[in-house]
C-alpha cells in the first residue's frame, strides 16, 4: 500500500536473495577452517532450519539496525549473520520457555507461525545442553523468590493469575481504554478486538481477562532473565513508551507510523499502580494466586479454606 514500504521489503529481500548465498552451505562450507564453522548440532540446527523458517516473518524488520519502526536488531541478512545477532541479544537462547522469541507472540510484528515455533523450541533445546543451561522444569509449588525453580513462561501464567478485577477498577488502569491519540481517536477505537497483541477496550472486564494471558500481558508485564534463566518479572511500560516512540517513516508513509500520545496522568498512574498491586499479590503468594476472579489471590482475606 505504501511505496517505501514496498522499497524498504524490496531492500530487505533483495539483501537477504545477495547475502543468502554466503556462508555455510557447499563446498565452500567445507573448505572452510573449522574455527569459522565450530560444529556446533545446534548452530547448524539454526542456520538451516530456524533461519529460513523465520527468514520473511521476522526479516523484515529485525534484520536492519535502522529500520523504520526501530524494532531491536537481533537478526541478519543471512543465517550466520543472524545466528551472531541471536547470540548477542540478551534473552534470546535460553531454554525455550524462557525465550522471548517464543514468548513474544503477536506484537508489532505477527506471531511465529506453529511450525516456526515447533523449530525454534527444538533448536533452543539443543542450544541449552550445548550451552549446559538449566531447563527449568514446572515445578509443584512454584517459588519466584530463591533458585530459579521455575520458567518465565510459568511466572508469567502465575502473574496473570494474581492480577485482580478489583486492583484494575481501583488503580483506574481500565481508563487506557478511553486515552485518546494524537488525530487517531482512542486506543480502544484500534485495539477493542487485540490488535498487534494490545487489547484495549471499555469492556472493562473483558479488557481485564484478556490482559491476563500473553501476548496482551506482555504490555504490562516483561520479564528478565540471567544466563539464559528467569530472574524476575518486571513491568514492561509498553502502553507508556508506544506514544513516543521513533518511526522514522516519512512522507506519506508517516500514516504507517503509530498515532502519537502521552498517557494522562491519572492512566499512567493506574497502570504503575496496578502493576504494582499484581507484583505484591505474586511476591506474597509465592506465585500461587488462585486466579479466580479476582478478590483471592492476594492481600489479607480470603484464604482460610474450608475442608
Ligand atoms: C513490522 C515489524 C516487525 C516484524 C515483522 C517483527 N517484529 Fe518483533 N518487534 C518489532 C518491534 C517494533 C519491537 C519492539 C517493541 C516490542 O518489544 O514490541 C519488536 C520486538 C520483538 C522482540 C522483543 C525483544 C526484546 O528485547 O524484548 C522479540 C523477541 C521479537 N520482536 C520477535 C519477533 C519475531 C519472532 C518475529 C517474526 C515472527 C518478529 N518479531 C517480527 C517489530 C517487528
Ligand atoms: C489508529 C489506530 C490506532 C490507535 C488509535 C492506537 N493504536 Fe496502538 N497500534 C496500532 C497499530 C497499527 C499497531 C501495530 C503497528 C505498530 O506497532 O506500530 C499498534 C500497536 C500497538 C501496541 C503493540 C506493539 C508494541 O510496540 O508494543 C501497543 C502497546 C499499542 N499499540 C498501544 C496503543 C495505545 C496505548 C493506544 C492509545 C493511547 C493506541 N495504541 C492507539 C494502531 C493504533
Amino acid at each position: 500500500m505504501h511505496d517505501t514500504t514496498r522499497a524498504f521489503a524490496l531492500t530487505v529481500f533483495a539483501a537477504l536473495a545477495v547475502f543468502g548465498a554466503g556462508c555455510g552451505s557447499g563446498i565452500d562450507a567445507l573448505l572452510l577452517p573449522t574455527d569459522v564453522h565450530a560444529q556446533s548440532a545446534a548452530k547448524t540446527f539454526f542456520v538451516a532450519e530456524v533461519y529460513p523458517a523465520v527468514q520473511f516473518t521476522c526479516a523484515f524488520c529485525h534484520a536492519a539496525s535502522d529500520n523504520p519502526v526501530h524494532a531491536p536488531q537481533w537478526m541478519g541478512f543471512d543465517a550466520e549473520a543472524s545466528y551472531v545477532n541471536v547470540e548477542a541479544y540478551e534473552g534470546l537462547i535460553a531454554a525455550p520457555d524462557n525465550s522471548k522469541l517464543l514468548l513474544k507472540g503477536e506484537h508489532t510484528g505477527p506471531a511465529l507461525t506453529p511450525g516456526a515455533a515447533k523449530l525454534m523450541r527444538h533448536w533452543l533445546e539443543l542450544e541449552a545442553q550445548e550451552r549446559g543451561i538449566t531447563m527449568a522444569k514446572p515445578t509443584e509449588a512454584p517459588k519466584p523468590e530463591g533458585p530459579p525453580a521455575i520458567t518465565a513462561d510459568e511466572a508469567l501464567t502465575q502473574f496473570g493469575k494474581c492480577m485482580t478485577y478489583d486492583d484494575f477498577q481501583s488503580s483506574r488502569a481500565y481508563e487506557l481504554a478511553f486515552q485518546q491519540t494524537t488525530g487517531w481517536g482512542p486506543c480502544r477505537g484500534c485495539h477493542n478486538s487485540g490488535f498487534a497483541g494490545a487489547f484495549i477496550d471499555d469492556d472493562a472486564t473483558l479488557m481485564f481477562e484478556q490482559n491476563r494471558k500473553k501476548p496482551f500481558l506482555l504490555k504490562l508485564a516483561a520479564y528478565v532473565t540471567e544466563k539464559g534463566e528467569f530472574k524476575d518479572i518486571v513491568a514492561a511500560n509498553r502502553f507508556r513508551d508506544k506514544g513516543t516512540e521513533v518511526c522514522t517513516y516519512t512522507g506519506a508513509d508517516k500514516v504507517l507510523c503509530h498515532p502519537k500520545y502521552v498517557l494522562i496522568p491519572e492512566v499512567q498512574d493506574g497502570i504503575d499502580t496496578f502493576f504494582n498491586a499484581t507484583y505484591s499479590h505474586w511476591k506474597q503468594t509465592k506465585g500461587a494466586c488462585d486466579g479466580s476472579d479476582g478478590s483471592g489471590g492476594g492481600g489479607g482475606g480470603g484464604g482460610g479454606g474450608g475442608i
